[in-house]
């Protein structure tokens, strides 16, 4: 089977997907929809940017067009819960893409915007819903949402929505829905510990692996620059600078392990002539939609992000993805990188690794099964660097990047058992609490014997 039309999907969608120019599934959506078409619970892992979307909405929507009823007022009849708004609204706008042929409404509710619109939206009811955890959740605690009538639950980035952030709203969702449902989970990483906690809310489930979990896109080349902590920003403004220059890069992402840390670096990049943005927990929900419909649109080639953008954003053209500092969590890394490289396009991940941050450095390469290739200095590095022009300072928004200490809030932080230099800042939004320690001896496929630890 390799066109849509092979897979007896109704004939609304075939003509939704043929506006979009997709003829053949890809790998995961030619394995999961004949499962799913049948109503099975699934467990899906593919990599980054392989259609995982389309795998889960075209076979439910095709089951809920199959299987017509009337909408009932504040109730659901499909719930795809996802970790971020970003993501919420992406997916949502997908599914109304594919949907459009079909009488049937796609909604999408997060936080950040006032709840009263939704809940009025809500009155009537609607097919599919998309939410992130916490609204949703308010919404039903203000009885504008049951999930009673739910008959298919997704959950997209499974392993991080059953992580230490999300695991309560979780139990609480699973506690209000229907036992008779159809389960999907999607990610490109399952850590095994994660996968057995989760077959509490999934029953008897296909598995479909279309790669081991982790791996990473097939076409993005890795590469790691060693590099001191305080001599980062002018090694990426240089950077970006020559790969504008050459016009190589297209659209590029830049990941920071803090809020603070990322607003930092959009205003080094904008003083060195490069536009950029940032996009965070600490911006209001217009200001995070502002950046993000600019990079999308391409007036603003350079986003600077916390993990808040390192799941599951699809935005074409991102040739560069850079990790100003690794994350700590070596499945983040996976989907960071996972923002370049989509749809069978090419990208470079380029990570910035200082001394104390070489632990993070074996744990990706251990998980990934890849060792990334050296990427050394520009050979007039030291020269460049101090021609480029600092930003202008702004009182209270540019500490140190060690420095802040007190910025935990009670909230325990990544302090512990930290390499030195990075106990500082709160962790960033989106960021996991979990740090993975890996067991056993090197090579590829070791990761699947992890265990987790909250640190
Ligand atoms: N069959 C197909 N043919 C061509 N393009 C497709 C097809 N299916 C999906 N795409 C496109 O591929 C891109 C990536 O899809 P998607 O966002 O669903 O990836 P994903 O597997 O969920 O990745 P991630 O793990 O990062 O969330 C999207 O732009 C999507 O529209
Ligand atoms: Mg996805």
């Amino acid at each position: 089977m390799s066109y849509f039309s092979d897979l007896g999907l109704a004939e609304p969608i075939l003509r939704a997907l043929a506006t979009k120019g997709y003829t053949d599934p890809t790998p995961i959506q030619r394995q999961a929809i004949p499962a799913l078409m049948e109503g099975r619970d699934l467990l899906g892992i593919a990599q980054t940017g392989t259609g995982k979307t389309a795998a889960f909405a075209l076979p439910s929507l095709h089951r809920l067009a199959a299987n017509a009823t009337p909408r009932k007022p504040a109730s659901c009849r499909m719930l795809v819960l996802s970790p971020t708004r970003e993501l919420a609204a992406q997916i949502a706008d997908n599914m109304k893409g594919y949907a459009k042929n079909l009488n049937l409404f796609v909604d999408c509710v997060f936080g950040g915007v006032p709840i009263t619109k939704q809940a009025r939206r809500l009155v009537g009811g609607t097919d599919v819903l998309v939410a992130t955890p916490g609204r949703m959740l308010d919404l039903i605690d203000n009885r504008a949402l049951t999930l009673r009538h739910v008959e298919i639950f997704v959950l997209d980035e499974a392993d991080q929505m059953m992580d230490l952030g999300f695991i309560h709203a979780l139990k609480r969702v699973a506690a209000m829905l229907p036992a008779q449902r159809q389960s999907l989970f999607f990610s490109a990483t399952m850590p095994k510990s994660i996968e057995d906690l989760g077959r509490q809310f999934i029953q008897n489930p296909v598995k479909v692996e279309v790669a081991p979990q982790a791996t990473t896109a097939e076409r993005v080349e890795q590469y790691v620059t060693f590099v001191n902590q305080a001599e980062k920003q002018a090694l990426l403004s240089l950077r970006i600078r020559a790969l504008i220059a050459d016009q190589k890069l297209d659209r590029s992402l830049v990941f920071s392990r803090t809020k603070h840390g990322a607003d930092r670096i959009a205003r080094h990049l904008e003083a060195a002539g490069i536009p950029a943005r940032a996009i965070h927990g600490n911006k209001s929900q217009a200001q995070r939609t502002a950046a993000l419909d600019a990079f999308r649109q391409g007036t603003c080639p350079v986003l600077v992000a916390t993990d808040i953008a390192a799941r599951g954003i699809d935005v074409a053209g991102v040739s560069h993805v850079f990790n100003f500092e690794l994350p700590n969590v070596a499945e983040q890394y996976v989907h960071r990188i996972g923002r370049t490289a989509r749809a069978g396009a090419d990208g470079e991940a380029i990570s910035l690794c200082a001394p104390d941050e070489k632990a993070y450095l074996r744990d990706i390469e251990k998980l990934t099964g890849v060792k990334l290739a050296p990427l050394p200095l520009p050979a007039d590095f030291q020269a460049e660097a101090a021609k480029l022009p600092k930003p202008t300072h702004k009182p209270n928004d540019d500490e140190d990047y060690r420095g802040g200490q007190n910025r935990n809030n009670g909230r325990g932080g990544n302090g512990r058992g930290q390499p030195q230099g990075r106990g500082g800042e709160r962790p960033a939004d989106g960021q996991p609490k979990r740090r993975f320690v890996p067991r056993g001896g090197p090579g590829v496929g070791q990761h699947r014997n992890k265990v987790s630890r909250v640190s």
